[in-house]
């Protein structure tokens, strides 16, 4: 691992057998977890009977049963059709008060959740319906769980340039509610060149600017993302390894890959979690923090990615300081609330080493 991005534990020493106790106890960021991705099949259900809305699977079971994906177009099918069931502010609300719970059970202190307006304004809810209800879940995460969420607004990239246009319009007047803005949907065909006017404007905004990149699409989109869109953090970007020269430029920048490993497994990108390339990616000096995406559909929240990987890749208490910290430095915080956490993390580990 390179010096300069693997950041000194503050104690050595914590045998393996504490690892899973550890994962669980230490304070971290998320910063890549697409809000109707956390949509249980029980919340589908009861939001469906909420809302009268006609469900195309009988049962909470037979709805689970469906979650066996080939690919992310298989997943995308089913995920968009179980947001169908989000009508109102509350609905909106309620799913992300449900996420924030579990956020708060797996000590994660920051979270950055991405949203797609698209999904819902194209089946008539209005942007603002979408906005305020998971507003109102985040402004009551920081006071009753003191969890500190904010939004990420995606672009859906399957649809056109002049859809994510009138989406940055209509959000115009919730400026205040976003921090940045993301590209998510079907990767391949759908390269990061076609929204550099978007993105070129969302930077003159001052937004915050992501994207996935490298998740199904080549290495090329992840240079393109950086290059093109001026993209802060690359959400998966694990494809970057089949261009060497990019590695040694995304170390040498200190870009953020946003990694989810039980996504990959789940959607086919890695055979299994042993093949999972994340060890490596922290060898070369990269910035890489661990992730959930998708939780309600690839079978675990962030702690569980986290049990789930270090337990295949047999990773130690150094790449779980490196990667909690990582999570807190590549978010888009103040440097003293980034301080303030880092600090809560290095007292965690110190008591873990005694
Ligand atoms: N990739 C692209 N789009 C998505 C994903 C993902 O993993 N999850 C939700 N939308
Ligand atoms: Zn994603």
């Amino acid at each position: 691992m390179s010096a300069a991005t693997v950041s000194p534990m503050p104690v050595a020493g914590i045998p393996a057998a504490r690892l899973p106790e550890l994962l669980q106890a230490m304070p971290k960021a998320e910063l890549h977890m697409h809000i109707e991705g956390s949509l249980e099949p029980e919340l589908i259900f009861a939001l469906a009977q909420r809302n009268g809305v006609a469900l195309s699977y009988p049962s909470v079971e037979d709805l689970r049963k469906a979650y066996a994906f080939t690919d992310l177009q298989s997943f995308l099918d089913i995920y968009y059709a179980g947001a169908s069931v989000l009508l109102k502010e509350d609905d909106f609300h309620d799913m992300a008060w449900a996420y924030l719970l579990k956020a708060q059970e797996d000590n994660i202190r920051h979270t950055e959740l991405f949203f797609d307006p698209q999904t819902h304004t194209d089946r008539g809810v209005p942007f603002e319906v979408v906005i305020k209800g998971l507003s109102r879940a985040c402004a009551r995460a920081k006071t009753e769980l003191g969890v500190s969420a904010s939004l990420i607004m995606c672009f859906l990239r399957h649809l056109s340039e002049e859809s994510a246009f009138e989406t940055l319009q209509a959000s115009l007047p919730y400026r205040e509610h976003f921090i940045g803005v993301g590209l998510d949907s079907g990767e391949r065909g759908n390269p990061p060149e076609k929204f550099a006017r978007v993105f070129a404007k969302c930077r003159e905004l001052g937004l915050h600017l992501v994207a996935h990149a490298g998740e199904e699409g080549p290495a090329a989109y992840i240079v393109d993302a950086l290059d093109v869109l001026h993209a802060e953090r690359i959400d998966h970007g694990v494809r970057c390894v089949e261009d060497p020269a990019l590695v040694e430029r995304l170390a040498k920048q200190g870009t953020a890959l946003t990694v989810c490993p039980l996504s990959n497994i789940k959607l086919c990108v890695f055979d299994k979690m042993d093949a999972h390339n994340l060890g490596h990616l922290l060898e070369q000096g990269l910035k890489v923090t661990i992730n959930s995406d998708d939780p309600a559909y690839f079978g675990g929240y962030l702690n569980q990615n986290f049990l789930e990987t270090f337990e295949a890749l047999d990773l130690d208490a150094q790449a779980a300081y490196t990667l909690a910290r990582n999570s807190f430095e590549a978010s888009f915080v103040s440097e003293a609330d980034k301080a303030r956490w880092i600090a809560e993390l290095d007292d965690t580990f110190r008591r873990f080493a005694q």
